[in-house]
């Protein structure tokens, strides 16, 4: 895989490329599923990163030596590459620390232009906590209103009529996940993108659980924002994209300012440096974007379809092994009405989510428990946690039956078979 030429998808093969699920934990073999937390990392790109400081470390825009040109086209090179990525262009990519840093980016520039008293953030209920507090935040300041299209708990999906009717009410920006990190949910983002349109508002899709498990295409999508975390998706920590449509970009306050973002500075004031450069104070994470970049080359020599096939496919047969044990609940889109992505949430009868994790790592497997920065969805559901498996295309059917294996030896311990 290391050469980036598209081969059979075999993840058995793609395993391989990734030195950290080759180790033991506690004895047995590793199986890593907590992916939707954050991804292993290829070989290709911890390499990339090495071979950068190992070669070209300098800081960028700012030299005309060798090193800092070189480092300025990498760097450069990886907006063009994220760009392409996200079907996109190089001056609508900025690089931010990660998902979280792009709501926040967007949260504090908006405000300026589209908020203000009684205006409409209209969220979901299946938010991340990163796409919720920061809204929480400049609602307070702006005198705006938070409202929430409703998630249907049996199915873990949105309700589509109670959304029109919410947009109908006038929505100044709409902000939402592509996939649900607790319910595996997809949601129909392209609809909603349209429906924020015929609103008038400004729409924001959180891809960070999306952008490395299928194709993401801005244009296709029809949204004007779109962030995402580079560490889910084989990038690096600390490295992000936010996509901004050309002149929606471009007509936003700067957020922070310090150098690189600025055109011009006298004693008096400053004036800006143009997007994507007017949205990039200080040195970057250059390392970071160079490794985000090997990630995108990595995933698309996989096959980004190839990725969000196997997930359903391990999702399905994780969800066929965990309801045929009495009394488990599983959450999220259960049958074929609804598309579940490679995350599957789900509570053992009378056995805490931690205590699952916690039994689950004894037997060599990662799993994630608690409220997944979901706080208000857990209330919702009526859980205080659950435990999550959370797949991709390096894991495999062998994974799966571990899990099984394991739940299993945990039902028998808590005297529940
Ligand atoms: N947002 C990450 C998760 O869902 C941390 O696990």
């Amino acid at each position: 895989m290391q050469s980036n030429q598209a081969k059979p998808f075999s993840a058995y093969q793609l395993r391989e490329d990734f030195p950290a699920l080759a180790q033991s934990v506690n004895g047995v073999p590793l199986v890593y599923l907590d992916s939707a937390a954050t991804s292993q990392k290829p070989r290709s790109v911890i390499q990339s990163i090495c071979r950068y400081y190992e070669n070209d470390n300098a800081n960028v825009h700012r030299g005309v030596h060798a090193l800092s040109e070189r480092a300025t086209a990498a760097y450069e090179n990886a907006r063009g590459r994220a760009a392409k990525f996200f079907g996109a262009e190089a001056q609508e990519i900025v690089f931010t620390r990660g998902a979280t840093e792009g709501v926040n980016l967007l949260a504090n520039t908006l405000k300026k232009r589209v908020l203000g008293e009684g205006k409409t953030i209209l969220l979901t209920e299946m938010e991340h906590h990163s796409n919720i507090v920061p809204w929480q935040m400049v609602a307070q300041e702006t005198g705006a209103v938070i409202r929430y299209i409703p998630v249907v708990p049996e199915t873990g999906m949105l309700d589509e009529d109670e959304a029109k009717r919410l947009f109908a009410g006038g929505v100044a920006i709409f902000s939402c996940t592509h996939i649900s990190n607790t319910l595996g949910t997809v949601n129909p983002v392209q609809s909603l993108c349209a429906w924020a349109r015929e609103a008038g508002a400004v729409s924001i899709i959180d891809a960070a659980q999306s952008a490395g498990h299928r194709k993401v295409d801005v244009r296709e999508i029809g949204c004007d924002f779109l962030v995402c975390s580079g560490h889910k998706m084989c990038g690096p920590m600390g490295v992000g994209v936010l996509y901004g449509e050309g002149s929606l970009l471009q007509d936003l306050p700067p957020w922070q300012g310090g150098g690189e973002m600025i055109s011009r500075v006298t004693y008096e004031g400053s004036t800006w440096n143009k997007a994507p450069h007017k949205f990039e104070a200080g040195t970057p994470n250059v390392e970071g974007a160079i490794g985000l970049h090997a990630a995108m080359d990595y995933l698309d020599a996989v096959g980004r379809e190839e990725i969000r096939l196997h997930d359903a496919l391990l999702v399905r047969e994780a969800m066929g092994v965990l309801s045929s044990f009495p009394g488990v609940r599983i959450f999220g889109p259960v049958d074929e009405s609804g598309e579940h992505a490679g995350v599957v949430s789900f509570a053992l009868p009378g056995i805490h989510a931690h205590d699952v994790v916690t039994l689950a790592d004894s037997h060599g497997i990662a799993l994630r428990g608690g409220h997944h920065c979901n706080q208000p969805l857990m209330k919702k559901l009526g859980v205080p946690a659950t435990a999550r498996a959370s797949f991709y295309f390096y894991n495999t059917e062998e994974d799966v039956e571990a899990l099984r294996c394991s739940v299993e030896k945990i039902m028998r311990m808590f005297s529940k078979l």
